[in-house]
């Protein structure tokens, strides 16, 4: 939204198609836009919305607005609200009709761009259908715009604003959301909400910001009681005036789901919590909320970003994937940076100093992801079990939930998550707050969902990770979590010498991952044999059975091969039916306590013609005899050794999908942040 700034329609389109290519290394389906109508025709006095909705990638839509005419891109605006969206399909088949923004009705009088999910969508939509209301999508989100206008059109008084009838609309609504409103009878104002789903307002001024944080205005029930008191909306805007940002001058704000879409045009922001409603009128932006419950913060503080526009760009690689997987010994570094001092061997994560008490008392540690954050947990456990001497699970978000499992208050439970907006993992997160355990958030996101919901945490640090396929977020994870292990055992004396094993080698971590990337020709040649496949196993045990998994999740996720990690161990028990000497097998044997079991896993494959491919430790001249191929790599203390184990697996998965003419970062049906259940 542009208020007293003067921008040409080109820029507005520009500007929110921009934005939505921020947003596209997420993977999405369709996307679609409103702005106001070029020409001057009105409807009582109000403007017109044109919609304009595409399948397919962002590319589409911006070649369909610059295929129209009509749009007079050169046309000044001084003010002006549009709206955007991208949409990956959960209910109804990609396509326009079910992109975003939906609309109320045909002349477009309200539009709504929403992410999340309405778990009540089939009574809202049997309700408003028998209000006479048509429905023209297969999607949930449709019964929000068509929700706003029952309203609108049954409203008890011609003054009631914006963010009251948003504020209504809410309150019928199940499931997660962030929302933006637009519509004709309230031009150049914008209303937002979320619950559940991630939103921030970015604010750009050439003036000083009148002030650091924004108090809520709470309605305390007036709305939902339908008072019907005429003056009230200008009782809100008077109030509102005072604390709002802005006052009246230039300025322009940018409602997004992730704060890459917006980066570029500024770095103050506010995250909106759940069911906050922020409101911008004439320019100023107020934060509305229905009431103050016990606790709770009465003010949004406008936050300074450090994200840079050029740390999300891809420099010269093909891809953000391959981008990422060459910093990993940067991001690794920059995990540990400050954390862990060489000289005392100590190790102090800022964000959990003040729970170790806590955590040491603690009955058991509850580790809970999704895919690769699941990972991380599976490949840290054995060593956190050594180092805190206390039992820890592992576990996926999802079947967490499932089995509703039995949570404590003297558990504590980590939740792991890259984006910190997974919808299951922060379900898992509410589910074990509910029951008085104490919670900690492992995510790369600062000012996340799972960030600000949990007690206290470790902010990973790796930096923005923009492939869907997640790499330098793992290996990071795994460092942090190994890190929260080191600081748990500072005082046990029997732990000493494995303490100091483990600093020694994480201070050496970033020069022997560079090593292992020099690997990446030979990589590229092993991928060149195998690239046309159907599918490809990856086998291990121990501290390298995690790897065997992330790295068959990367094969699958990018190069749409069959793959499967296999627990060596498990191998008597099914899958050595899978072997013979057409089926590629990627082994990993590492010089660790599980190598004899390891080399008879190799015995049994090589019996039965099998020809492994085996990640091995450099100078092992036992491996190379029985292999097809090897991949030498440093040797590194057994439980860091999966950090080095996993990048040929991500370089390799990275080739294949190249040689297989796949798009890399946007591997089709997935997303980056699964913000839905
Ligand atoms: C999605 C992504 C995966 C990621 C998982 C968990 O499925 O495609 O790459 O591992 O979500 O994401 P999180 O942000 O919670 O780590």
């Amino acid at each position: 939204l542009n208020y007293r700034v003067p921008r040409t329609r080109r820029e507005i389109f520009e500007t929110l198609v921009k934005g939505l290519q921020r947003l596209e290394y997420r993977g999405y389906d369709s996307a679609g836009i409103a702005v106001d109508t070029p020409s001057k025709d009105t409807k009582d006095g109000n403007c017109n919305i044109c919609l304009i909705k595409e399948k397919g990638k962002v590319k589409a839509l911006d070649e369909e607005i610059h295929k129209k005419n009509t749009l007079n891109l050169d046309t000044e605006l001084d003010t002006h609200f549009g709206i955007a969206h991208t949409r990956w399909a959960t209910h109804g088949e990609p396509s326009a009709v079910n992109s975003h923004p939906h609309r109320s009705d045909k002349n477009n009088e309200f539009v709504v761009i929403h992410n999340g999910i309405i778990t009540n969508y089939k009574e809202l939509r049997k309700y408003l259908n028998l209000k006479g209301y048509e429905f023209e999508s297969e999607t949930d989100t449709e019964v929000i715009p068509k929700l706003i206008k029952y309203l609108y059109d049954n409203r008890e008084n011609d003054y009631m604003s914006f963010s009251t009838l948003v504020e209504r609309v809410i309150q019928q609504l199940e499931g997660a959301f962030a929302l933006v409103f637009k519509s004709i009878y309230f031009p150049a104002e914008a209303v937002a909400t979320r619950r559940g789903s991630p939103l921030l307002i970015g604010i750009r001024s050439k003036y000083e910001l009148s002030t650091e944080q924004i108090p809520i205005q709470y309605n305390n029930g007036h709305y939902k009681e339908g008072v019907k008191d005429r003056n009230f909306r200008n009782r809100v805007d008077s109030s509102s005036a005072l604390h709002s940002v802005s006052a009246g001058k230039a300025v322009e704000y940018y409602f997004a789901s992730d704060a890459s879409a917006i980066i570029e045009h500024t770095n103050k922001v506010i995250y909106l919590e759940d069911d906050d409603i922020a409101a911008v009128a004439e320019g100023k932006l107020s934060l509305h909320r229905v009431s103050r419950s016990a606790g709770e913060d009465p003010v949004r503080v406008i936050q300074t970003l450090q994200m840079e526009l050029q740390q999300i760009m891809k420099g010269n690689f093909k891809a953000f994937m391959q981008k990422e997987i060459f910093e990993q010994p940067e991001s690794v570094y920059n995990t540990m940076r400050g954390r862990i001092c060489f000289d005392t061997n100590t190790v102090v994560l800022g964000g959990l100093k003040d729970h170790l008490k806590e955590i040491k008392r603690c009955r058991r540690l509850i580790m809970i992801g999704c895919g690769t954050s699941f990972h991380a947990a599976v490949a840290t456990r054995q060593i956190l079990e050594e180092l805190t001497e206390l039992p820890v699970m592992v576990e996926l978000a999802s079947d967490f939930l499932d089995r509703i499992t039995p949570v404590f208050r003297d558990d504590v439970c980590f939740f792991i998550s890259q984006s910190g907006e997974t919808a299951d993992t922060l379900m898992a997160l509410r589910y074990c707050k509910d029951r008085g355990a104490l919670t900690v958030g492992v995510t790369n996101t600062v000012g996340s969902s799972i960030s600000r919901d949990t007690d206290c945490g470790v902010h990973i640090n790796a930096g923005p990770e923009i492939g869907v396929a997640s790499t330098k977020a793992y290996t990071s994870q795994f460092v942090a979590l190994i890190m929260f292990g080191l600081m748990m055992s500072e005082d046990r004396i029997s732990l000493q010498k494995r303490r100091l094993e483990i600093i020694n080698s994480l201070r050496t971590l970033p020069e022997m991952i560079k090593e292992v990337l020099l690997l990446d020709d030979n990589i590229k040649s092993i991928a060149d044999e195998l690239y046309e496949q159907r599918s490809l196993l990856v086998m291990g045990r121990g501290f390298n059975y995690a790897t065997c998994l992330e790295g068959a999740l990367k094969i699958k996720e990018i190069t749409y091969m069959h793959s499967e990690g296999i627990l060596a161990g498990e191998l008597k028990h099914g899958p050595l039916a899978l072997i013979d000497k057409h089926m590629p097998v990627i082994m990993i044997i590492m010089r660790d306590a599980c190598y004899t079991k390891c080399h008879n896993a190799l015995q049994q494959v090589t019996a039965r013609q099998g020809r492994p491919i085996i990640l091995c430790c450099q100078d092992d001249p036992e491996i190379l005899k029985n292999a097809y191929k090897t991949i030498e790599l440093p040797q590194t203390v057994d439980c860091l050794q999966g950090i080095l184990s996993v990048i040929p697996l991500q370089l390799m998965s990275f080739h294949l999908a190249v040689l297989r003419g796949y798009d890399v970062d946007c591997p089709r049906n997935l997303a980056k942040s699964v913000t839905v259940e």
